[in-house]
């Protein structure tokens, strides 16, 4: 993988600040876009936009087939069967609701998320407490890692569901999923998967995992924002009740009752987001191409960089384990500075962008007495050693002078 080339394809990268240009170390948020993204965005409201399903003219049938290849690319893009099993939702927060409001839970179910889940795999659990449902959290060592052990301890014949992120957006570690699956599966309860850190940066291959949902974004993967992706098994996702009621999504209407579609559409009320959905499809297209295991590759080396670097300097401790138990995500603080200062000094004096504050992981950061959060870098397929070492350069300085 030349990265090199890669940084070509970037129009940000050309973007200067104060005759800089910008180190963007914020993707864990959202990452930047390729050109034939962009331009496909242009080039479906230019030449294909109309509704889709709804229309015999040229229009709309090429922006139905261009919308509906889209399913395609994602399914092979993570090992799921077909589009029946590839669900567009607006992102993975919406696609963990999908499947928190559509399975049909009772009162007294018990649901095993854990202590490392982003916020929108913690609250859409959380709002379900009315319904009379019980949460139950997988600790995370100090090291951050799940405390498998415990699992099989905390499940009961009411478990109905366990959710974990894959990778963490805060910690960077990398989760046995394969293995939580196996429990999971045993024990005759759903597996889901929040996979919005992991299918953008790895091969993903959800039947090797052997989950029943997975949840990811496209604004995190090259694509434009209001795409993201749910997996469902398929024969699952048939029993389900639809989440959204409306146009598309029925196959007939009566006053007194409806049908609904076939699968995936039967999910996908009303006019959904044609060109961005098209656009993530050429997204996907365009990470195949560099392939997957090169982007894993490329990033972990980067994690890596960066930590040994920042372990050297000193005053400055980093969350999560050591550097082949995570990807390129790196959260850490520098004793004295806050964190919303050293992002804001990051960037004023070197356009480095990166995260402060709690990443939507507040429950984890506040038990390891992180109030005010931490500083978050995160690499992607565009980043490079030598911005790193200007990170590092950066870094160094705010240590010498607080
Ligand atoms: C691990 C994890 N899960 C879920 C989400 C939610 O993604 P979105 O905001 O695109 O719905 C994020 C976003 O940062 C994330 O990092």
């Amino acid at each position: 993988m030349d990265v090199y080339k890669i940084r070509e394809d970037f129009p940000f990268l050309k973007r200067m600040v104060k005759g800089k240009p910008i180190i963007y170390f914020d993707n864990s948020a959202s990452n930047q876009k390729p050109a034939v993204v962009i331009d496909a965005l242009r080039d479906f409201y230019a030449n294909h936009n109309a509704n889709i399903h709804r229309g015999v003219h040229i229009l709309s049938q090429e922006a139905s087939e261009l919308y509906e290849k889209a399913h395609d690319k994602a399914a092979k893009f993570i090992g799921a069967h077909g589009r029946e099993e590839i669900i567009f939702t607006r992102n993975a927060t919406e696609s963990i609701n999908l499947v928190s409001h559509t399975l049909d839970f009772k009162a007294g179910d018990e649901i095993i998320i854990s202590e490392m889940e982003h916020h929108s795999n913690i609250v859409p659990w959380l709002m379900l407490k009315e319904k009379g449902i019980k949460l139950k959290y997988i600790p995370v060592s100090e090291k951050g890692e799940l405390v498998i052990s415990e699992l099989e301890k905390m499940i009961t014949k009411n478990t109905k569901l366990i959710s974990v992120v894959h990778m963490s957006n805060f910690l960077g570690t990398v989760n046995p999923v394969e293995e939580i699956g196996k429990i999971a599966h045993k024990h005759n309860i759903l597996f889901m998967v929040d996979g919005a850190q992991s299918a953008p940066h790895m091969p993903i291959n959800v039947k090797k995992i052997g989950c029943d949902f997975f949840a990811f974004s496209g604004h995190k993967m090259c694509g434009p924002t209001g795409i993201g992706v749910l997996y469902g098994r398929k024969d699952l996702l048939k029993e389900m009740k639809p989440f959204l009621g409306g146009g598309d999504m029925i196959s007939t209407v009566a006053y007194d009752s409806f049908k609904p579609n076939e699968l995936p559409w039967k999910f996908e009320a009303g006019t959904p987001n044609v060109a961005d959905g098209y656009a993530f499809g050429v997204a996907v297209d365009y990470l195949s191409k560099i392939g997957m295991q090169n982007v894993w590759k490329h990033e972990c080396e980067l994690g890596r960089y960066a930590y040994e670097k920042m372990a050297e300097l000193g005053k400055i401790t980093i969350y999560g384990p050591e550097p082949e138990k995570r990807g390129g995500v790196i959260s850490f603080s520098i004793k004295g500075l806050e964190p919303h200062d050293i992002a804001g000094l990051l960037n004023e004096r070197a356009n480095i962008a990166v995260r402060s504050g709690f990443h939507c992981v507040e429950p984890l950061h506040r038990k390891y007495g992180l109030p005010k959060g931490s500083c978050r870098a995160s690499f992607y397929v565009y980043n490079t050693k030598e911005e790193i070492d200007k990170f590092i350069d950066e870094l160094k300085i705010l240590v010498k002078t607080f």
